[in-house]
């Protein structure tokens, strides 16, 4: 799809987001095409600096984050020349109306506000004022979307001062990633799923996103964060909706906004009994990783760094089948899959059999992005009918070939999205504080019981409890394998 020329500001280019995602994510849509001659790319924050300085930031990005096989100095030139830098200061006045005068009035104009949602109003307020925002211009704001519902709901009307609906794009990157829009063409574009969809052939869902990274250098941020909201909120939140929404009547934002905020409000409360939170401890694999209060450096923390929870849904379709969340860090490995597990066979003419297994249909994330589906099948020979269960498999990079080590990043294909002005992909207002409603009470009970977390090994599947959790409903969770 062609996309028209561009002026695209990212407020806060100096900052992690912008060095790691932002900026690579845009050189590589540039080698493929897709950064339209005359469009620029403009840095923005409040360090000083010229358009050099800030080529020369980039440039190092790009060799930092781009493998070398997929860079080369003659494309990298040509795309240090659609940048440019202003230094603005966003509770102030300095640098608006240079950027002012940057900025053209007659292209698409996309502002990346890649900083703290503290300074959201400051900058949609300046945008204003200083006369430069269009009557047409897309905002792009990150997560976290507020704390709870009190700060989602204010920084909505915040946005809502400055910007409509249409212009304001709420990034969860997690809706950028191949496999997630995959999901939508497997269930909507096939007949073979939809008729099995449901709580009458669905035994239940298993939504794992599993990391092996720890806190990291977020430590401040993650603790008063923790896995609910830092993910559950947001990234599985999406995930579960895409799972369980009705067929929107056409592939339209709104339309498929409006199906996914009909899963939220049907999220049942979740009782204490179906919640194990997580804190990884010291040691792991080598021995000597740190524990979790040492990366955040709070003694006596309560915070999660490993949920896994058990969801229901009330209404038609879902009504009886359960669908369980899990994700932490320092787990054994990088993984994160959706799996639909389907029921038994009503009734098995081959007698006790016991290699049967239920089928299961498993959409990888990441890494190894594809799908299987397990089905049961004779096993070949002459042994007599004896089941064994079989999958077929398929990988998307095999699938796509050649281009298939080119599957886009979320990050560039969000971005892409929004020059293009689509919604799709991006979370409207009222889905953001309808995941937080049903997020606050869970949260603030957990809070008021002063629960704490179990401690797991780090490189482990998480706290014992969590497999309880399952083992109790006579249900297992699958391996967290790469
Ligand atoms: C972010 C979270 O939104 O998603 C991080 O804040 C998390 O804590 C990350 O590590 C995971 O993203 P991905 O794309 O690596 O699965």
């Amino acid at each position: 799809i062609p996309v028209d020329p561009f002026d695209l500001v990212v407020f806060g280019a100096t900052g992690d987001l912008a060095r790691r995602k932002i900026l690579p994510g845009l050189y590589r849509r540039f080698v493929a095409g897709q950064i339209p001659e005359t469009s620029r790319i403009i840095g923005s924050a409040r360090t000083e600096m010229d358009d050099q300085g800030f080529r020369a930031f980039v440039a190092e990005a790009i060799a930092e984050f781009i493998d070398a096989k997929k860079r080369d100095a003659e494309s990298i030139a040509r795309f240090l020349d659609h940048l440019r830098y202003v230094s603005v200061d966003a509770k102030g006045d300095s640098g608006w109306p240079e950027l002012a005068a940057l900025i053209r009035p007659d292209v698409v104009q996309a502002y990346y506000f890649s900083v703290a949602p503290s300074l959201f109003g400051d900058l949609a307020e300046r945008l204003h004022r200083h006369g430069i925002a269009s009557p047409e211009a897309r905002i792009v704001v990150e997560k976290p979307f507020g704390r709870d519902l009190e700060t989602a709901k204010a920084l909505n009307a915040t946005l809502a001062a400055h910007f409509a609906e249409s212009q304001i794009y709420r990034i969860d990157h997690y809706l950028g990633k191949e496999t997630v829009q995959n999901l939508m063409a497997v269930r909507f574009a096939n007949i073979l799923f939809e008729p099995l969809w449901n709580a009458r052939h669905v035994d239940h869902v298993q939504i794992t996103v599993s990391e092996t990274v720890g806190v990291g250098g977020r430590g401040a941020y993650y603790d008063k964060s923790g896995a609910m909201r830092d993910m559950v909120q947001n990234h599985l939140m999406q995930l579960l909706c895409l799972i369980a929404m009705e067929a929107p009547y056409r592939f339209d934002p709104d339309a498929v906004r409006d199906e996914k905020l009909k899963v939220i409000h049907a999220l049942q409360p979740v009782a204490p009994e179906d919640i194990v939170r997580g804190q990884y401890r010291a040691g792991g694999p080598g021995g000597n990783g740190s524990s979790y209060v040492e990366d955040v450096d709070h003694r006596d923390s309560r915070t999660e760094s490993y949920i896994a929870l058990k969801v229901d849904i009330a209404n038609w379709r879902w009504k009886g089948t359960p669908f369980y969340l899990r994700t932490g860090k320092k787990l054994r490995a990088r993984a994160s899959e959706i799996a639909v597990v389907f029921k038994e066979v009503p009734h098995s003419i081959f007698g006790d059999e016991e290699g049967w297994r239920e089928n299961v249909l498993a959409i990888r994330l990441q890494p190894n992005e594809g799908m299987t589906l397990s089905v049961m099948i004779k096993e070949p020979g002459p042994g007599g009918m004896r089941l064994t269960e079989v999958p077929l498999d398929m990988s998307f990079a095999e699938a796509l070939g050649e281009d298939g080590a080119d599957i886009p990043d979320a990050y560039e294909r969000l971005i892409m999205d929004v020059i293009r002005g689509n919604q799709t992909l991006f979370m409207r207002g009222d889905e953001v504080e309808a995941a937080w409603a049903w997020t606050d009470p869970i949260i603030a009970a957990w809070e008021a019981r002063g629960d704490r977390p179990k401690a797991y090994d780090p490189g482990s599947s998480g706290p014992e409890d969590a497999l309880m959790l399952l083992h109790r409903d006579g249900r297992r969770w699958r391996e967290i394998r790469e």
